[in-house]
């Protein structure tokens, strides 16, 4: 077995964290000592201890007074650079420096800490493998550590000729039970899902996580639900306000209407005062704090200002079998004419098909 091997370990280990670490990222261990794992763990709620940490006091728990001499020349497997800062915890490369591991094999460099240098310098071997996984692992974190903001997506539910906004009120989906199965993992995995009061008005959308799976972890906590309305003329009683979870009106007022009683957990984020609002100024304040996802959940305006300033990274289309009547509208209303389906903006990095629909993920260029 190899170094291939034993970071593919560390790797599934880390999925088991998806969804509960948020904003914080999904990392995996091992500890291998003549080729046999001794160790193992995972980065398990944001702001608990490190996978090293864990992975590290599994050996302690396992091999009791003699955990020191089993760590002696073992090779520690960790998918992303230790930590070098102390920040929730304690940095991790001071826990790694009180054993003498025989090698440091990191599956992607961390853009925000030093552990690398910071472990050579103490005299450790550390092998950097790049590994696709690893950094497949925590995309958005390094898109935001190169950035400097987040990464956005956005989902659309459309049909064979793109429209996603019915005109008639009695129907309420466009697309089947899998696909919005689907959708579920994209919300659980957004630090924000963000709409548009159009949607609010218009739906009457809960927009949270409800996959029994996914909301059983006791470390689980349901993304924030953020909504544009510079108006502030919004269906308050909708389960998107009622709902427990953080939510948060961008508007270019400075204080909420009163609110029917039972809404609790709601704030403001005040923008300047421009008709609409912009959406550049959210991705600019947004971008100041701990946020590496986004999930847009919107009608075609929002996704029409997002998209015109060439904010979206990605757009996940999940896209029916069927036409809307003439009267439904297309499922962008920006000001410009992208032709989407043409690879020179996007490439389309999946398609697939879900139940009785087909996803297709196209990411920018
Ligand atoms: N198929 C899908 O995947 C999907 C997903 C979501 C929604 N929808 C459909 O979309 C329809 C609603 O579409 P919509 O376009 O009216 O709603 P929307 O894009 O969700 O919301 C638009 C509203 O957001 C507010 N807003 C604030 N700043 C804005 C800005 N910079 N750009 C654009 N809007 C801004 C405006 O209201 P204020 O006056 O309050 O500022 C605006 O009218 C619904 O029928 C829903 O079913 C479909």
């Amino acid at each position: 077995m190899n170094d291939t091997y034993f970071i593919s370990k560390a790797v599934s280990l880390a999925l088991k964290g998806k969804f509960n670490t948020r904003p914080g990222v999904n990392v995996g261990c091992v500890i291998v000592k003549n080729n046999k794992i001794i160790g193992q763990a995972f980065y398990e709620k944001y702001g608990g201890p490190h996978a090293e940490i864990n992975a590290i006091n599994q050996v302690k728990r396992k091999y009791k007074k003699n955990f020191f001499s089993k760590l002696t020349g073992s090779d520690i497997y960790v998918t992303l650079e230790p930590c070098s800062k102390k920040g929730k915890t304690g940095a991790c490369v001071d826990e790694l420096k009180k054993y003498d591991f025989k090698r440091v094999v990191i599956g992607a460099e961390d853009p925000t800490q030093n552990g690398i240098t910071n472990l050579q310098r103490a005299g450790y071997e550390v092998i950097n493998l790049e590994n696709q996984q690893c950094l497949a692992l925590n995309k958005s974190f390094f898109h935001k550590a190169k950035f400097k903001k987040p990464f956005i997506r956005a989902k659309v539910a459309m049909s064979s000729d793109h429209k996603s906004v019915f005109t008639s009120k009695q129907r309420k989906w466009i697309t089947g039970i899998p696909a919005r199965n689907d959708v579920q993992k994209l919300r659980a995995e957004a630090d924000i899902i963000l709409t548009g009061s159009g949607t609010i008005n218009e739906d009457s959308p809960s927009m949270n996580v409800r996959t029994k799976k996914i909301i059983a972890n006791k470390n689980f906590v349901q993304p924030a639900r953020y909504v544009f309305s510079n108006n502030l003329k919004l269906n308050w009683t909708a389960p998107f306000f009622r709902l427990p979870g953080k939510k948060v009106v961008v508007t270019s007022k400075k204080n909420l209407p009163k609110l029917p009683q039972g809404i609790s957990d709601i704030s403001v984020m005040s923008l300047q005062n421009k008709n609409p609002i912009s959406s550049k100024d959210f991705v600019k304040e947004i971008s100041k704090l701990n946020i590496n996802n986004i999930l847009i959940e919107a009608g075609p305006k929002l996704l029409g200002s997002f998209g015109d300033h060439n904010l979206i990274d990605e757009y996940i289309f999940y896209i029916s079998k069927e036409k809307l009547e003439d009267k439904a509208l297309y499922f962008y209303g920006g000001s410009k004419q992208f032709n989407f389906f043409d690879n020179k903006l996007f490439d389309i990095v999946e398609e697939k098909i879900i139940g009785k629909d087909k996803k297709i993920i196209l990411r920018k260029k």
